[in-house]
């Protein structure tokens, strides 16, 4: 069974729709551990829900990314966490955790990368930024993550059409619903059937 960690920092509406999947499809893998920078992060709640465990490990409470880094490897160490998933966690991790699990960390990322991506891109900016250039489909892209911000190998995209009429705020809610929240337990579905390679930095896909 593939045991799988999520770190998330706000809403975690990505977490509930991998616990939905979760219920309805026959997987061989569960949510072991939630983790939140935030106390309040209602991710949290979604999982105690659920009864899956929870802990708050505070960014605040230490001096480096690379000490927070530590202790969430200590974390999922115990937990004996073979896959994280990063469900909208706004942390920046140090490399000794990408290293440490290396092509074993899922991201989610509301557009289809390479557009609209890296450093700063994150939230309702994506959104922005993708109207002002007037695109006409953007999307979500799940990828494992490497060192370079939403720069790891792409396992699944999924396009979503742009409308004259959309805001970022709605556009931001049809990227979620018709995209993020499929994608991301598709991909978690295809690692835990063991469907998908990394080689060389690309995704491949085992039929
Ligand atoms: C999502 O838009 C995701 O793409 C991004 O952060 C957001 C998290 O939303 N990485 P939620 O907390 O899962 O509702």
């Amino acid at each position: 069974m593939l045991r799988i960690g999520v770190l998330a920092s706000h809403g975690g509406s990505n977490l509930q729709a991998i616990i939905d999947y979760f219920e309805k499809e026959k997987i061989d893998a569960e949510i072991v551990t939630v983790v939140s920078n935030n106390k309040s992060a209602y991710a949290l709640e979604r999982a105690k829900n659920k009864n899956i465990d929870t802990i708050v490990i505070s960014r605040k409470n230490v001096s480096s990314t690379k000490e927070y880094s530590e202790l969430l490897i200590e974390h999922f160490g115990s937990k004996s966490v073979d896959l994280i998933v990063l469900a909208g966690f706004m942390v920046i991790l140090d490399e000794i955790f990408i290293k440490h699990f290396e092509n074993k960390i899922l991201n989610i990322h509301p557009s289809l990368i390479p557009a609209f991506c890296g450093q700063g891109y994150y939230g309702l900016r994506v959104h922005e930024e993708a109207l002002k250039r007037g695109v006409k489909v953007t999307g979500a892209t799940v990828h494992f993550v490497n060192e370079v911000t939403d720069g790891g190998p792409i396992v699944i995209q999924k396009a979503v059409e742009v409308l004259d009429t959309d805001t970022p705020e709605t556009l931001q809610k049809r990227v979620m619903e018709e995209a993020e929240w499929k994608i991301l337990p598709e991909a978690i579905r295809l690692i835990a059937e063991n469907k998908i390679l990394v080689e060389g930095g690309f995704v491949r896909r085992i039929k």
